[in-house]
């Protein structure tokens, strides 16, 4: 039987990240290059990032030449096409570099504004996480829904920072002393990705970053929701993957998260 649009779509989009994934995972220890990206000394990319990226972005050609493909390390996107891929092809690269299994392949898929796909795969525990809007979230095929925590207190939390964290930018360091004194443990694993994924099946309770790229949430803004969380910008109003802050939860820690992330905007 033939598939829908939209399943086609998704299967695209699982094939190309298990595909991806399955390249980064045997690449290890295999990296020949190493560049430093916008003058940053933490911020690097390898040969690797960019053999996944092309991996991916062939495979979604080959099926939709006319689609619009915005990729962390070629760019693009910016088109009149109806669909946008958004695609992050090591979402860890810091990890991956030193050989610590904690990275993902992540892909959303836009259409018309709005991301309707998206799927997250971590090669090291073959995990794969999808979602389609409206249609619920899916671990290797198993529905998955966000955590019943209701407190923060008996919350285990996870952040990420920029590359530009010695700056401090937009508090990041604030916000996580904040959180460190309010919630019970606070994570930094290096991929957001992973660490949206893990809201959405709850091993995390609640997750937020203060500037994160489309690429980096497209795909997990949406497993998320289809799970029955919730995602914002720092004040709690609804957020879209082109601004920088995000905060995602189970929901219901979601004003309690708001709250701490005020504390570091107030006047001493
Ligand atoms: C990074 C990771 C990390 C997050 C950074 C991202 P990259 O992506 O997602 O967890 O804290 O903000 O830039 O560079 O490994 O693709
Ligand atoms: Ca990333
Ligand atoms: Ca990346």
């Amino acid at each position: 039987m033939p598939l829908s649009p939209m399943s086609e779509l998704l299967h695209i989009a699982q094939e190309a990240a298990v595909e991806a994934g399955t390249f980064l995972k045997e690449s290890v220890g295999k990296v020949k290059s190493i560049e430093t990206k916008k003058g940053e000394v933490r911020n690097l990319v390898s040969d690797i990032d960019k053999g996944s990226e092309e991996r991916i972005i062939q495979r979604i050609r080959r099926r939709y030449p006319r689609h619009a493909v915005l990729a962390e390390e070629s760019g693009g996107g910016a088109s009149e096409a109806e669909y946008r891929w958004i695609i992050d092809p090591l979402d860890g690269t810091t990890n991956f570099l030193h050989g610590l299994p904690i990275f993902s392949v992540t892909i959303g898929v836009e259409h018309r504004g709005e991301i309707v796909a998206g799927v997250i795969y971590n090669p090291n525990m073959e995990e794969l996480f999808v979602a389609e809007r409206g249609s619920g979230a899916f671990l290797n095929g198993n529905r998955i829904s966000v955590s019943g925590n209701s407190k923060l207190i008996n919350s285990l939390v996870v952040t990420g920072f920029p590359y530009t964290i010695a700056e401090n930018p937009d508090h990041a360091v604030d916000h996580f002393v904040n959180f460190l004194s309010e919630a019970r443990g606070v994570r930094r694993l290096g991929s957001a990705a992973l660490d949206l994924a893990y809201v959405a099946m709850g091993r995390f309770d609640g997750f937020w970053e203060v500037s994160l790229q489309p690429w980096d949430m497209a795909a997990g803004v949406l497993i998320v929701r289809e799970a029955g969380g919730r995602t914002s910008d720092f004040t709690g109003s609804p957020t879209s993957v082109y601004r920088k802050q995000i905060v995602a939860s189970n929901g219901l820690i979601h004003d309690e998260m708001v709250r701490v992330l005020a504390k570091a905007y107030e006047s001493p």
